[in-house]
């Protein structure tokens, strides 16, 4: 019954604090040093914020572009603002962020057992081959699958129905991995099965679907496949 597992990007597989909390540790940037979590933590809720009401507003654009306009509102919501060295620095880094560390040993373990494995992402297609580059993931990957193949940001449901679209299946053929509780939410209402990393011990979001599974990270990926095969 269960045919392709399929990730979530940013937050799931790659660690979006990675960025500034690398850039705080050089010596240039060091006024980042106390107030890394509060410059990471604004940056990526605001980049999500400007998916949803870009999404709702029909007003789409690439994901490079909101994760700029996220950046720049958290930058001077720490009064960083006006520092074009540190705002590139970060943006650099966003291109190259590291994967969770038990990441390459759960998609080879799925390989190894036979499973179609994939990523599906707002991320913009240049920026998600940068990533999946610089993690070496791409030799364990079927598909990297972009929100930009129908211009608008999750949840909308046309976006999970391009898994279903490349892999020739219906949606309770998938397994959805995501850190996102809204994600997750939206690909249970898609008709997904689904799996919530919940790597910070986050209540469940109050959405009409929860998760069919919760894990604290993506080390039993593979059993929990197992156990739906
Ligand atoms: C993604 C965002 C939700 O990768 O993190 O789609």
């Amino acid at each position: 019954m269960i045919k392709v597992c399929v990730f979530d990007a940013y937050g799931t597989l790659f660690d979006v604090s990675a960025a500034a909390r690398k850039a705080a540790t050089e010596p240039n940037f060091s006024k980042l040093k106390d107030v890394w979590p509060k410059v990471a933590n604004d940056w990526r809720l605001k980049q999500l914020q400007y998916t949803w009401l870009r999404a709702i507003t029909k007003n789409h654009c690439d994901f490079w572009q909101v994760t700029q306009d996220g950046l720049d509102f958290a930058l001077e919501n720490s009064g960083l603002n006006g520092d074009d060295a540190l705002r590139q620095r970060l943006l650099d880094l966003y291109w190259e962020l590291e994967a969770y560390g038990e990441v390459p040993q759960m998609l080879s373990a799925l390989k190894t057992a036979g499973t179609q494995t994939a990523i599906l992402s707002n991320g913009s297609p240049d920026m998600l081959d940068g990533a999946v580059e610089s993690a070496n993931l791409s030799d364990l990957l079927d598909a990297v699958i972009s929100v930009e193949d129908v211009g608008v940001f999750k949840p909308d449901a046309s976006v999970y129905q391009l898994v279903c679209d490349w892999f020739d299946c219906k949606p309770e053929n998938v397994l959805f991995v995501s850190s996102n509780g809204w994600d997750v939410a939206g690909a249970s209402g898609f008709g997904f099965q689904t799996t919530w990393v919940n790597r910070a011990g986050e209540p469940v979001d109050r959405l009409p679907h929860g998760p069919k599974f919760v894990l604290s990270d993506l080390t039993d990926i593979p059993k929990i496949f197992g156990t739906l095969s």
